[in-house]
């Protein structure tokens, strides 16, 4: 299975894909989350990427190409995989298209999350990520066992620091100009699936298989 997951900063694209992933035996690929380990390594991408991130602004096309290329010519992907966060601009969607084709690989889905604008501030904002293995808490919606400690490894959960207010608007104003024209792009190519994303975690994920399966 090849897919894509788009949708709004805070939709639960990261959320859904864990699921998505384990179900599907394929790699997760987001490239929110390899920027956020270079700049936790400190490279030169990292650094980089860091500047646009912090303003919650996208890295420029080029670098974000550059890594996803790689990623996919990786042997885990011949099985294929899920792209979290990737393309979100159409320079980057075609890019994505020409190494598809060079690959021989095509595209099965690409499963856009719908959900309200209102709700995407509460939801990042209230948002906990684990230092250590990057699992993902809501301090009302998803909450963990026992605060600030991660179910999964026991780490301790911090807060994204793009995860302001100010910042998730802006984000939310940049996926509106740059990244909502893909939904139109891949409804063209009749591949689009539309998830309610408003749901509970667990029927959003039903809904997604559901729909895998249907199609
Ligand atoms: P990235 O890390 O991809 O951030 P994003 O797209 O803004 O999306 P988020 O990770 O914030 O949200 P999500 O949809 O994964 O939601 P989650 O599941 O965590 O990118 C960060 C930055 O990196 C970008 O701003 C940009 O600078 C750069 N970047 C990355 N990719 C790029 C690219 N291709 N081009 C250029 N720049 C790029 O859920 C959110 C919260 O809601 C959690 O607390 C969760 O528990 C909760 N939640 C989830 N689902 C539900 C539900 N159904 N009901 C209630 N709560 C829920
Ligand atoms: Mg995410």
């Amino acid at each position: 299975m090849r897919l894509i997951l788009l949708g709004p900063p805070g939709a639960g694209k990261g959320t859904q894909a864990v699921n998505i992933v384990k179900k599907y035996s394929i790699p997760h690929i987001s490239t929110g989350d390899m920027f956020r380990k270079n700049i936790k390594e400190g490279t030169d991408l990292g650094i980089k990427a860091k500047e646009y991130m912090d303003k919650g602004l996208l890295v420029p096309d080029d670098l974000v190409v550059a890594i996803v290329k790689d990623r996919l010519t990786e042997k885990d992907c011949q099985k294929g995989f899920l792209l979290d966060g990737f393309p979100r601009t159409v320079n980057q969607a075609d890019a994505l298209d020409a190494e598809l084709t060079s690959l021989d690989y095509e595209l099965d889905y690409v499963i856009n999350i719908d959900v309200s604008k209102e709700e995407l501030v509460d939801r990042a904002v209230g948002r906990r990520v684990c230092k250590d293995c990057g699992a993902t808490y809501h301090v009302k919606f998803n909450p963990s066992k026992v605060e600030k400690i991660c179910d999964v490894c026991g780490g301790e959960l911090i807060q994204r620091k793009d995860d302001t207010v100010e910042t998730v608007t802006k984000r939310i104003e940049v996926y509106l100009e740059q990244t909502q024209p893909l939904i139109d792009y891949y409804g063209k190519k009749e591949i689009l699936i539309n998830i309610d994303g408003k749901q509970d975690i667990d029927k959003v994920f039903q809904d997604i298989v559901i729909a895998l399966g249907r199609e």
